[in-house]
C-alpha cells in the first residue's frame, strides 16, 4: 500500500488535484524537488489512483547503477549477450508492461542511455541486449529527480529532447520549509503510524512551543528528516534533546578555522563546525539514521562526489568574492575561471552579496 500524501498546504492540495487529473491519462510525468520531499510518495499515489494499479509498479534508481548494469536492468538480455549472461533475463520495461515504470534519479542517467531511452519512449519498442527483436512495451513512465534539469541541459549532461518527452506533466514539490503548514499534519500522521510500530515506546507529541520550533526549523532533509525525528522521539521521549541534536542548516565543509568566512556566519547565522571524523563528514551527504537497507540504497559515490564538490566550490567562490569586496572580475581572475563562468556558478550555487 502506498503512503498517503499528507499535507494541507496549497502546494500539496494542488499536487493532489493534479494526481487525480493525471492518473488516468498516462501522460509522462516528471517529479522534481529536493531530497526527502516526497517524490516517490507522489509517484506511488499517481499509480494507486490510476487504472494501472492492478499491474506492476517497477522502480529503477538511475543513479545507483553503473551504465552497463543500468542498461541490462532496463532492457533485459538474452543468454550469452555478455560475459556472465548465463540465462535470459527480462528487463524493467518488460516487467512494468501495462503498469508503471518509475525512473528515479533520472538526472543521473548517463548520456548514452538517455538516447536509447528517448528512442523507446518515442517508438514504444525496445530490444533486450543481445537480441535482434524489437518488443512492444506499454508502460506509464514517471520520472523523478532532485537535479535542475534545465541547468543539466545547459551543461550538456541531459538531453533536451528527452527532457521534453518526460516533462509532459511537471510536478514540482516545494521543500518543507516553504510549506510549514504541513508540519503539524505530518507529525500527527507519523505519530499515529509509529505508535503502532513501536507499541512499547510512546514519546509525547510536541506541545505548542516545541511545535513552533519544529515549524521554524528549515528541514534540509525535508519530510524524511522530520520522520526520523519522530521515530527518535518515540524512543527518547525528549523533544529538547531532539531539537538540540538537529543538524543546523549550515554548509559544513572541511575548512580550517582561520579560513572561516564571515559570509558563512552571515548567511547561516551559525558557526561553521570543522568535521574531523568520518561519520560527521559522511552524515552531511547521507542520512545515517536510516536503516542499513535504505542507507545502502541511498549511498552512491558519484552522487556524494557531486554534492561534496558543489559544496566546496560554492564556499570557495563565496570566500574569494567576500575577500575582494564582491568584485566579480577580480574574483574570476583569482579563481582562474572566466567572468562568464563565475556568473554562471554564482547563479547555480545561489551565491549573492549579503544584503
Ligand atoms: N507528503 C508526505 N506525506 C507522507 N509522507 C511523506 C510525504 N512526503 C514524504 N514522505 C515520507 O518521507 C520519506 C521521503 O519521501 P520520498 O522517498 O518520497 O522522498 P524523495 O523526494 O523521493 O527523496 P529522495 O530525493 O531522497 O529520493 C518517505 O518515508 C515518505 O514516506
Ligand atoms: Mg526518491
Amino acid at each position: 500500500m502506498s503512503t498517503p500524501l499528507i499535507g494541507v498546504s496549497k502546494s500539496i492540495l494542488k499536487i493532489k488535484e493534479l494526481i487525480n487529473h493525471v492518473a488516468n491519462t498516462c501522460l509522462n510525468v516528471l517529479i522534481t524537488g529536493e531530497t526527502g520531499v516526497g517524490k516517490e510518495v507522489v509517484a506511488q499515489n499517481l499509480y494507486a489512483e490510476s487504472a494501472r494499479n492492478t499491474q506492476n509498479f517497477v522502480k529503477i534508481n538511475c543513479a545507483a547503477l553503473p551504465e552497463t548494469l543500468l542498461e541490462s536492468e532496463l532492457y533485459g538480455y538474452e543468454k550469452g549477450a555478455f560475459t556472465g549472461a548465463h540465462k535470459k533475463r527480462p528487463g524493467k520495461f518488460q516487467t512494468a508492461d501495462k503498469g508503471v515504470l518509475f525512473l528515479d534519479e533520472i538526472g543521473d542517467m548517463p548520456m548514452a542511455l538517455q538516447s536509447k531511452m528517448l528512442h523507446v519512449l518515442q517508438s514504444g519498442e525496445f530490444s533486450p541486449l543481445g537480441s535482434d527483436h524489437e518488443f512492444k512495451t506499454d508502460v506509464w513512465v514517471i520520472a523523478a529527480t532532485n537535479h535542475n534539469l534545465e541547468k543539466s541541459i545547459a551543461q550538456k549532461t541531459f538531453r533536451e529532447d528527452l527532457f521534453y518527452r518526460l516533462n509532459i506533466i511537471k510536478i514540482e514539490i516545494p521543500p518543507l520549509r516553504e510549506r510549514k503548514e504541513d508540519i503539524p499534519s505530518l507529525i500527527e500522521y507519523y505519530f499515529r503510524l509509529y505508535s503502532s510500530e513501536y507499541p512499547n515506546n510512546n514519546g509525547s507529541k510536541p506541545g505548542s512551543d516545541i511545535l513552533e520550533k519544529l515549524c521554524n526549523y528549515p528541514w534540509p532533509g525535508n519530510v524524511r528528516q522530520l520522520q526520523n525525528c519522530i521515530k527518535k522521539q518515540m524512543i527518547l521521549n525528549s523533544w529538547e534533546k531532539i531539537l538540540e541534536e538537529l543538524p543546523k542548516d549550515q554548509i559544513q565543509i572541511p575548512v580550517a578555522p582561520q579560513f572561516e568566512t564571515s559570509y558563512q556566519s552571515q548567511q547561516h547565522g551559525i558557526n561553521n563546525a570543522f568535521p574531523t571524523d568520518r561519520t560527521s563528514i559522511i552524515s552531511q551527504f547521507v542520512d545515517l539514521s536510516t536503516s542499513s537497507d535504505k542507507l545502502f540504497e541511498d549511498i552512491s559515490l558519484k552522487k556524494i562526489k557531486k554534492l561534496a564538490s558543489d559544496r566546496v566550490e560554492k564556499e570557495v567562490i563565496a570566500f574569494v568574492l567576500e575577500k575582494v569586496g564582491w568584485n566579480r572580475s577580480r574574483a574570476a581572475k583569482i579563481l582562474k575561471i572566466s567572468y562568464k563562468t563565475l556568473l554562471y556558478k554564482m547563479d547555480e550555487f545561489e551565491v549573492s552579496p549579503p544584503r
